[in-house]
């Protein structure tokens, strides 16, 4: 029928399940492991925040990856399409995760640019003198008024362009010869690039002050609501759940593929590389704090941006070898952003493909340049940090439950296809989800509803 799918072309193919097992782990293991995982986990009762954080991982980040897996494989879409084969209503859930998609592209890259500057700034440590002003003024030129200047800064526009250009190329190649092939490469070459960082890392001088730091429990914090949606959130940012991202990507395996045990490897293989993370992360902070002299608990600047590109950068440049461990760090957080983007604009891209039966190469330079040039308007400017903090606000917080919320209610309550859904994941898979997922799912969709309304009162009383 038309609008269903105007494509007369075959669906592309992931050459095999490695291959769609390292795009997925891919697009899971990004940024956000790096540098949110482990401040998210210091500000919210350090260790004790992994047992939120698995009971999210358990009854939340693993049914749903299933259920994306499910809808993705059983109904062969982009996320519009697929959706709407669920439930003939539900296309603009679909759009909705494509929507989002294309706003978190925007600061995504924005973040890879820097991290790409900041890969060649390493080799000549320029900001070892004074990691904050080098990066404030020298590099974003902020000067003093913060949201205002529309002014274009060409140092870093030219590595958004870049990125932009690159994900361009990589996606005009299609499936198989541009994205498999970036992350067969990519994520074994991320494995190892962060894999010695994390060792060297680990045997600095006041490495172990660092972790304590870190796995210090404070229980008390399992009794604040706002901590348990934290966990969750965390892990549906780190899975790239409710984006719609996860529906594309399994919408180019095989018909008869294992879907469940991948999607566990990706789960158990994407904690794995945050727990690497969070300790190599505090390691280096205990490093920083030692040769400070004050504790753990004094520094300022560990979380998110300013960790990356402020505290990370101070203690570059004491450490002997500072260059090859910067070059190493920021290596690592291009190629782990960039292949979480690819994943991003993949999903757009494979939208208007379904949609309008545009071929790899269209719908990529199309929603490319759309995507490129806005990005350089709005992050190459001094306004990009501002923007990028209301930006994360809104679509990570509030749009991923609203997308998650939709796909649910369109799959098992409007749809009913609850027990479809499982039965084709127990009809292809070695792990079988149990009568009781679907149960589940409802369950986690009335505590989604219950974490949106907590955040939207709180986003509209700040
Ligand atoms: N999962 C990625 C990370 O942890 O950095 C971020 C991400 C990728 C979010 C893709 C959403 C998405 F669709």
């Amino acid at each position: 029928p038309a609008g269903d799918s105007a494509s007369p072309q075959k669906r592309e193919h992931w050459s095999g399940q490695t291959a769609f097992i390292l795009a997925a782990i891919g697009s899971a293991v990004g940024l956000g492991n790096i540098w949110r995982f482990p401040g998210e986990a210091y500000e919210n009762g350090g260790g004790a925040f992994m047992v939120p954080y698995l009971i999210a991982l358990l009854t939340a980040g693993i049914p749903i990856l299933f259920l994306e897996n499910a809808i993705g494989h059983r109904f062969r879409g982009s996320a519009p399409l697929a959706m709407r084969r669920v439930h003939r209503n539900a296309e603009g859930v679909g759009w909705f995760h494509v929507a989002i998609c294309f706003v978190i592209g925007l600061y995504y890259t924005a973040v890879i640019a820097w991290s790409l500057s900041y890969f060649w700034f390493s080799f000549g440590l320029d900001y070892a003198d004074d990691p904050a002003g080098f990066f404030f003024n020298d590099y974003l030129q902020l000067g003093s008024d913060v949201t205002l200047s529309a002014q274009i800064v060409p140092s870093v526009a030219l590595p958004l362009i870049l990125v932009w250009a690159l994900t361009i190329g990589i996606l005009a190649l299609g499936i198989h010869k541009g994205v498999e092939r970036l992350n067969v490469v990519g994520i074994p070459l991320l494995v190892v690039t962060f894999g010695i960082l994390a060792f060297r890392a680990l045997s600095l001088p006041g490495a172990s002050d660092g972790i304590e730091a870190l796995f210090t429990p404070d229980f008390s914090v399992l009794t604040d609501p706002e901590v348990w949606i934290a966990a969750y959130g965390q892990v549906f940012f780190s899975l790239s759940l409710a984006y719609g991202v996860m529906i594309t990507y399994a919408s180019y395996r095989r018909r008869r593929s294992n879907v469940t045990g991948p999607a566990l490897v990706v789960a158990f293989g994407n904690s794995s590389f945050s727990l690497l993370a969070g300790l190599a992360v505090f390691a280096t902070l205990g490093f920083l704090a030692q040769t400070q002299g004050v504790g753990v608990d004094e520094l300022e600047n560990i979380t998110g941006v300013s960790l990356s590109f402020v505290t990370f950068p101070a203690v570059i440049a004491q450490m002997p070898g500072g260059q090859f461990f910067g070059a190493l760090f920021f290596a690592s957080l291009v190629l782990a952003g960039l292949t979480s983007l690819i994943s991003v604009i993949q999903t757009i891209s494979a939208a208007f493909q379904d949609k309008f039966g545009w071929n790899p190469r269209i719908a990529a330079v199309a929603v490319g340049l759309v995507s490129a040039v806005l990005s350089v308007l709005g992050f190459s400017t001094a306004s990009g940090l501002y923007l990028l903090d209301t930006v994360d606000q809104w679509s990570n917080q509030l749009g991923i439950v609203a997308g998650a919320v939709g796909m649910i209610a369109a799959a098992l309550w409007f749809g009913r296809r609850g027990h479809e859904l499982e039965r084709h994941l127990a009809a292809v898979s070695t792990i079988r989800p149990g009568r009781y997922w679907p149960v589940l799912i409802n369950v986690i969709a009335l505590l989604l509803i219950y974490m949106f309304v907590s955040k939207a009162v709180s986003l509209a009383i700040d």
